[in-house]
């Protein structure tokens, strides 16, 4: 159990926690009861009844959340119906597309700020609003270490991007249309129709990156209500979700259950196999790591490698497939894909209503066998995830084989350099660039203390010379991360990362690089004696931030191989209730 919180299943109203703010004749309850009041609300409104934090991540950049104003009020009619009270919490919102450097840097804080919200104000259970990718992570990795009963509410994937009737997905076709602009293909008009074209509802990206794995993950891993990930954000039945959210938390206080209740290795079993079956992100690898140290569960990224290698993927959704999120759900959303996969996953697991996967699965069916495909007709043979090792990563790396082109799975090649991201984008685009298509491309510093935060900078832009000539893939490998939107032969999350002195930090333009992925390997070609020489060379970077967030970050973050957490928030060490007077 993660903290001190109350693990007594309340038998009447007495017995809630929000009952030793409410409950007692004394002054400082007197303080809470009389600030309620200066608030409007009665006292037989707030007073004996399971209240509940509903975790918004709304803000006025949150372009994913947008709806989430209105879809706060769904769930507070849930709650209401439901016989508990409401109470809206705010807290950071993390849209993808405007922090920076990455919200990557800021998972972890919104985890903490979830994580303090909940335990110092006067919750009995929580309703997690978020999609937006990071979010998602931080909102279940905050509400495990709580140990508060909790349900996530994903905000739903938005509608097909149009473009003069063409289909656009988030990212995808940005990253693809970029490519056909630099190579001159795309006009001003053209690109300016794109932008009004490809986002155009509420809901996150619908492709499936990171915000679709996760939201998916969340469902697997039990926390969701079943099927509700793959609702589109501007579908009547979200905002019906939204309140049976409201309503399902309420029985969830008085029936104590609290995610370590759900969360079981069987669970993170579960994800990791369905993530194989969508082709996820790979953000999802480090997101699931993190999320499983929370509830005290040690997940390798060994066990991705062993639980995916047998399980094609079956979603055909860009960017490893055809269609998007919207033709999912119509296809019978993830219920449906996991009916499929069904005899590899272990269907005793117990969700958020408190019945196990094979009750979903009973209800749940596939409608449309393109988007959702049969076990032996995959959208791809290749794995949608390989776990790499070697002396250029001896913590370990990954990649997206299904996302690549299969010519580069098994590739050996002379290293272009690139020390940080600016001097990668100051070469990219020059016409003498000594580049050739089997070059591999190395970006170093864009780990979670170089990037900082670990950015998604993993995609490396083709050099602009070799788009010219019709190259569209090759192999690059960076300690950064990569958006589940992107794809190509891009080896990701190298650990341990090169501003710590990891061996990513000691490649020289011209060594050759050997990247094996049926052998699971990632060889750079030098002598072991070579390595030590320039690693006793290397001097290291002065660190990025001396004071502030970004300070306590670089000192406490961990590498991508354990999640990236911060390690005073890992594990579940007790954490005391807080003393109310
Ligand atoms: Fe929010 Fe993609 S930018 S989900």
């Amino acid at each position: 159990m993660p903290s001190e919180m109350k693990r007594r299943r309340p038998e009447k109203p007495e017995d809630l926690r929000s009952n030793r703010w409410f409950g007692p004749d004394d002054m400082r309850s007197f303080g809470h009861r009389s600030r309620m009041k200066q608030m409007g609300f009665a006292q037989e409104e707030f007073e004996g009844k399971p209240v509940i934090a509903i975790v918004n991540t709304w803000s006025g950049f949150a372009h994913c959340h947008a709806h989430f104003r209105d879809r706060v009020e769904d769930v507070k009619r849930g709650v209401l119906q439901a016989g508990g009270f409401p109470v809206e919490v705010p807290v950071m919102a993390l849209p993808e597309n405007f922090v920076k450097p990455s919200t990557m840097l800021y998972r972890n804080l919104l985890a903490m700020e979830v994580e303090e919200n909940l335990r110092a104000q006067p919750v009995d259970g929580a309703v997690l609003m978020g999609g937006c990718d990071k979010t998602t992570p931080a909102l279940l990795m905050g509400a495990i270490s709580a140990g508060l009963p909790a349900i996530y509410m994903p905000a739903g994937p938005m509608l097909r991007g149009n473009w003069r009737g063409q289909v656009l997905g988030s990212g995808s076709d940005l990253w693809k249309y970029w490519d056909e602009r630099r190579a001159g293909n795309v006009s001003d008009a053209q690109w300016d129709e794109m932008e009004g074209g490809i986002n155009r509802s509420d809901g996150v990206c619908m492709t499936m990156g990171t915000a679709a794995t996760m939201t998916a993950m969340a469902e697997v891993l039990g926390m969701s209500l079943p099927g509700a990930s793959s609702i589109p954000a501007p579908d009547a039945n979200h905002p019906r979700m939204a309140a049976a959210c409201g309503r399902r938390i309420v029985e969830m206080v008085w029936e104590d259950l609290i995610p370590t209740d759900i969360l079981t290795p069987g669970a993170f079993d579960n994800a990791i196999i369905t993530s194989a079956a969508i082709a996820g992100s790979t953000n999802a690898i480090i997101h699931l790591v993190a999320i499983a140290r929370r509830a005290g569960i040690d997940l390798k990224l060994e066990r991705f490698d062993e639980l995916s290698a047998h399980v094609p993927v079956i979603a055909n959704i860009r960017p490893s497939g055809k269609y998007l999120m919207e033709d999912f759900y119509y296809a019978g959303g993830l219920p449906g894909l996991m009916t499929r996969i069904a005899k590899h996953l272990d269907l005793t697991q117990k969700n958020v209503l408190g019945k196990t996967l094979q009750d979903t699965l009973d209800a749940a069916k596939v409608w449309n066998d393109d988007v959702i495909r049969v076990l032996d007709q995959p959208i791809s043979s290749a794995n949608g995830l390989a776990v790499l090792r070697g002396n250029l990563a001896p913590g370990g790396c990954v990649m997206k084989p299904s996302a690549a082109e299969p010519r580069l799975l098994k590739h050996k090649g002379p290293a272009l350099v690139f020390d940080d991201y600016n001097h990668m984008a100051s070469q990219v685009d020059l016409d003498d660039l000594d580049v050739t298509p089997d070059h591999v491309l190395v970006l170093r510093n864009s780990g979670p203390q170089g990037g900082p935060g670990m950015p998604e900078w993993g995609m490396l832009p083709i050099p602009t010379k070799l788009v010219k000539q019709g190259v569209r893939d090759m192999v690059r490998i960076s300690d950064a991360r990569m958006s589940g939107t992107s794809y190509g032969a891009c080896v990701l999350h190298v650990a341990p990362e090169s501003f710590v002195g990891g061996p990513l930090a000691l490649v020289k333009t011209g060594d050759l690089i050997e990247v094996d992925i049926p052998e699971r390997r990632i060889h750079l070609h030098i002598s072991d004696e070579e390595m030590a020489k320039r690693k006793a060379a290397w001097v290291p970077p002065p660190p990025r931030y001396t004071r502030g967030y970004g300070a306590m970050f670089s000192q406490h973050i961990g590498q991508a191989d354990v999640g990236c957490d911060l390690d005073f928030l890992q594990g579940t060490a007790a954490t005391a209730e807080p003393e109310i007077h």
